[in-house]
């Protein structure tokens, strides 16, 4: 297995776990470029980035932010954005440039064009240094959804039905979600120097059995992941109670 698997206690064992391999990285390179996600596992990540920050342990001011994925129409200002999300749960709690965050931009007329700029800024700071990734029920990551092609860039797609029903929570109603997304594509993504995967709960344990036991197949994207030279995965007990001995 070429890739590392760490399965912690739980939620609040994989924030410290993932905000430790995040703060490594920042040590060692002070500008680096994160990816990071939006959703409900990387809260204790976050949270716990937020206390290193807060005690002068971390110094995130010359890290430089992309976001991974922006529902499609969407508002920036709109609490149920992405852009909003990471905002409120992370980027305002701590010491950042705001010149250093990037995000994709939900309302963009040309979604071509917003997807082009996108990549071609991520190639202008040098490329990404770490991406930290989810995973959705059916094996997504960021909004790359079953049958995304392995050398996907930037680009606007449709969301499935479990994806939508699984962001519902930042709507008034599910009705609300929309049909589509921007997201960095697996190709741009598997670019980055390195990659962190974490998984919360028993929910997620299906997807993330298939996805690191089973064969490479664009039916789970994050099953790609697996090619990846510096792939680290980190599971709480619950998302992990189904892996089998890999
Ligand atoms: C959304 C996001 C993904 C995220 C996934 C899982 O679909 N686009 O980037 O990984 O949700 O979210 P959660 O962590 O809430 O399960």
């Amino acid at each position: 297995m070429p890739w590392r698997l760490e399965i912690v206690q739980d939620e609040e064992a994989l924030g410290k776990a993932a905000a430790r391999i995040i703060a490594e990285q920042v040590r060692a390179q002070p500008d680096s470029v994160l990816a990071l996600p939006t959703g409900r596992t990387p809260l204790c990540v976050y949270r716990e980035l937020t206390t290193m920050d807060q005690r002068g342990e971390l110094d995130l001011r010359r890290v430089r932010f992309f976001h991974l994925d922006e529902f499609y129409p969407m508002a920036m200002d709109s609490p149920a954005s992405f852009q909003a999300f990471l905002w409120r749960e992370f980027l305002s709690q701590v010491s950042i440039d705001r010149a250093n965050v990037h995000f994709l931009n939900g309302l963009a007329e040309d979604t071509t064009a917003e997807c082009r700029r996108y990549e071609e800024r991520i190639v202008a700071v040098g490329g990404l240094d770490l991406v930290v990734l989810g995973i959705g029920v059916n094996g997504h990551i960021a909004f790359n959804e079953p049958g995304s092609p392995v050398d996907s860039r930037t680009r606007l797609v449709t969301l499935c039905r479990e994806s939508r029903a699984a962001s519902a929570y930042l709507f008034a109603s599910a009705e609300e979600v929309p049909h589509q997304g921007l997201t960095m594509g697996i190709g741009t993504i598997m670019e980055g120097q390195r990659i962190l995967l974490i998984a919360v709960g028993e929910r997620k344990a299906r997807a993330v059995s298939q996805s690191l036991g089973h064969s490479l197949t664009p039916s789970l994207p994050a099953s790609f992941l697996r090619q990846h030279p510096d792939l680290t995965v980190i599971l709480d007990q619950e998302a992990a109670s189904l892996l089998k001995k890999i």
